[in-house]
């Protein structure tokens, strides 16, 4: 192990002098906003709060007001300033909006004004942090994921909503996220995140194909999204990341990409890469067993139906657990439909990695070839993270938060 990273997370301190407006829509999570506000306060930051008119109905404007460095504005056309979205807009250093509604992130997404808290978003330059919070079945409906991951790719940071109890008594995903990870992510949105820069993270993308003649294959669903989504999260980090893949979809930028294509290429390309790098993260799904030989001509029809044997491939991440150097993270994938956590947790022990994120294929909206995904990140000390429904660059994220908080470990 060379070099592991100086700074394994972002210094909140960095909000100390910062103007942050703080947007608070109309949900019952709009209470926890006084508590993000008074941390805000106490690390420094100069706090403009937003309310919407929805948001005055669960909160009232004195509370903010009595904790805040200016009273909260409620109204484009009730202040002395004709012109207040400007003025806040090009003031604030940041915007963070907590809880954010369906609406408000609707209209963010679509350029449209309605409010002040709205026309100052469309109105900014500066970072922007949403915060969503809403019912599970709102956060898992196709308009907000395409919502959220149009504004996550002109650089918002969403903060996904954490997986618990929601108004009226239901569980589910779509509880405003803790105000520390909000905190956290409003300093990182200040000052990008470098906490893995030194590193070199290796990642493997894709489906392997395995070749049955010059013409065929057998392979399997894999799209690659989210191994290329943690590829560009690592190099937004710092690291040095080269991308092991089966897929010839375009790499992030900075990022060095190996070609492969069978279980065996892969195996040779990563357990080489990995005497050397930091962290090695197998998002790839790799085939199990391959034809035993690869007809030299293309099988033709009239010769009947072929009989394909078959023989197993190396097992690439069970070879990276074995060779495990200390301070090494190693993180495997697995892909479920049944009795998930049991056979995660077997397969952590079996290949002895030190996290595993596992997901449910069976559920809508997650797994192959979805821009979204809902994980489980078990780690081999038995910490469990459940991470609900977000786009795969949020969940790309929180598996490189379990790998930071783990490098030099062991
Ligand atoms: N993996 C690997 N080499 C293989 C098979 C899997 O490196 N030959 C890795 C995958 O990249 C993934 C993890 O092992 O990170 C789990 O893959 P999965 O297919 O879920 O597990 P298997 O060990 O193949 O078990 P099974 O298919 O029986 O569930």
């Amino acid at each position: 192990m060379t070099n592991p990273p100086e700074e394994s997370s972002v210094d909140v301190h960095v909000l100390s002098g910062a103007t942050v407006v703080l947007g608070v829509t109309g949900g019952i999570a709009a209470y926890k906003s006084v508590e993000l506000l008074r941390r805000l306060m106490d690390l420094g930051a100069y706090v403009i709060p937003v309310m919407t008119e929805n948001a005055t109905r669960f909160i009232g404007a004195t509370t903010l007001t009595a904790l805040a460095s200016e009273p909260a504005r409620l109204s484009l056309f009730d202040d002395h300033d004709p012109i207040l979205h400007t003025r806040l807009g090009r003031s604030a250093d940041l915007i963070v909006v907590a809880p954010a509604t369906a609406r408000l992130i609707g209209e963010y997404a679509c350029g449209i004004a309605t409010d002040l808290l709205s026309t100052t978003l469309v109105a900014t330059e500066a970072p922007v942090v949403i915060c969503p919070a809403m019912h599970s079945e709102m956060w898992a409906h196709p308009a907000i994921r395409e919502n959220v991951a149009t504004l996550e790719r002109r650089g918002v940071t969403v903060v996904a909503p954490e997986t618990g109890r929601l108004a009226g008594g239901d569980i589910g995903a779509g509880r405003l996220a803790d105000i520390d990870v909000i905190v956290d992510r409003c300093a990182g949105a200040l000052a990008p995140r470098r906490d893995l820069s030194g590193c070199h993270v290796v990642v493997s993308a894709g489906g392997t194909r395995e070749a049955i003649d010059p013409v065929r294959f057998l392979s399997n669903r894999s799209s690659g999204k989210q191994g290329y989504a943690i590829a560009e999260a690592a190099r937004s980090r710092g690291a040095r990341v080269t991308l092991v893949t089966t897929t010839d979809r375009v790499a992030p930028a900075g990022v060095e990409v190996i070609s492969v294509e069978s279980a065996e290429e892969l195996y040779g390309a990563v357990t080489g890469l990995a005497e050397s790098a930091h962290v090695v993260i197998m998002a790839a799904a790799v085939a199990d067993f391959r034809p035993v030989r690869v007809a030299e001509h293309k099988l033709k029809k009239s010769d009947g139906i072929p009989e394909i044997s078959f023989v197993p491939t190396p097992d690439t991440l069970a070879e990276l657990g074995r060779r495990h150097r200390p301070g090494q993270v190693i993180v495997g994938f697995a892909a479920e439909t049944d009795d998930i956590i049991v056979h995660a947790k077997q397969k952590l022990r079996e290949k002895g990695v030190d996290l595993l994120v596992v997901n449910d294929v069976t559920v809508e909206g997650t797994g192959f070839n979805a821009d979204t995904n809902a994980v489980t990140i078990l780690s081999r000390e038995g910490k469990r993270t459940d991470v609900a429904l977000a786009p795969k660059s949020t969940i790309a994220h929180a598996v490189l938060d379990a790998v930071v908080a783990r490098i030099g470990v062991r």
